[in-house]
């Protein structure tokens, strides 16, 4: 396991947010204009992406209970994930069937059944809304996070320069950025 990483979970959950937006959006683009001389091909794009999007939610869920079962966390965490976990599986669900309505459709030259453009608004909202309570697992909850940011160790100036021109700055300087006793001002900058 790489160690910035304490689980692999984040690093797949971009991949069905981001392909089954992009089929959901095509097929409704594509069933508004089905006569467009590109609805034809968009409307290929869009079956693509929801089948990379399909195969992309194994990995994500399986390393979501994975992480489900490792992580530390609190009472409050707890809940946060368990309720991320549902809407999780209600947005998979919904996914899945959208995939078996669009597998059945393949044959329409452009655009999306009624049944399917309908189905991916719930399906696209319940991904987003899984998106969202996954973050608030690691920003509210700090599940996954290993180190919190120690504000005593960093001081940001009073002088408009702010704090953040280490460039050039010896590794010495760096150092004793890092040591309170020297940084009550938080002025130990080299400009
Ligand atoms: C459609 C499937 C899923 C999507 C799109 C998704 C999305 C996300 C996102 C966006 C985050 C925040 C990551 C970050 O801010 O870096 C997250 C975190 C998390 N998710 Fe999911 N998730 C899915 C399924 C699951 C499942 C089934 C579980 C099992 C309970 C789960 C458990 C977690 C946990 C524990 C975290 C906290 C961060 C970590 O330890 O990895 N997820 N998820």
């Amino acid at each position: 396991m790489i160690e910035i990483v304490p689980n692999w979970h984040p690093l797949w959950v971009h991949f069905p947010i981001a392909l089954l937006s992009v089929a959901a959006l095509l097929f409704w683009l594509t069933s508004l204009k089905p006569d467009h001389h590109r609805a034809a091909m968009l409307t290929s794009v869009a079956r693509w992406n929801l089948a990379l999007g399909l195969v992309s939610l194994a990995p994500t869920l399986a390393t979501g209970l994975l992480a489900y079962n490792s992580v530390a966390h609190d009472s409050a965490g707890h809940v946060a994930m368990t309720r991320h976990l549902w809407v999780a599986l209600l947005a998979s669900l919904l996914f899945v069937l959208a995939g078996l309505l669009a597998w059945r459709d393949r044959r329409r030259a452009a655009g999306a059944a009624p049944l399917l453009a309908l189905l991916l608004l719930p399906a696209w909202l319940a991904l987003m809304t899984t998106g969202y309570l996954g973050a608030e697992n690691v920003y509210r909850h700090g599940i996954g996070v290993e180190r919190l940011p120690d504000p005593d160790d960093h001081h940001h100036g009073h002088n408009g320069h702010g704090d953040h021109d280490h460039d050039g700055a010896p590794p010495e300087a760096r150092q004793e950025h890092s040591h309170p006793s020297t940084e009550m001002d938080g002025h130990q900058h080299h400009h």
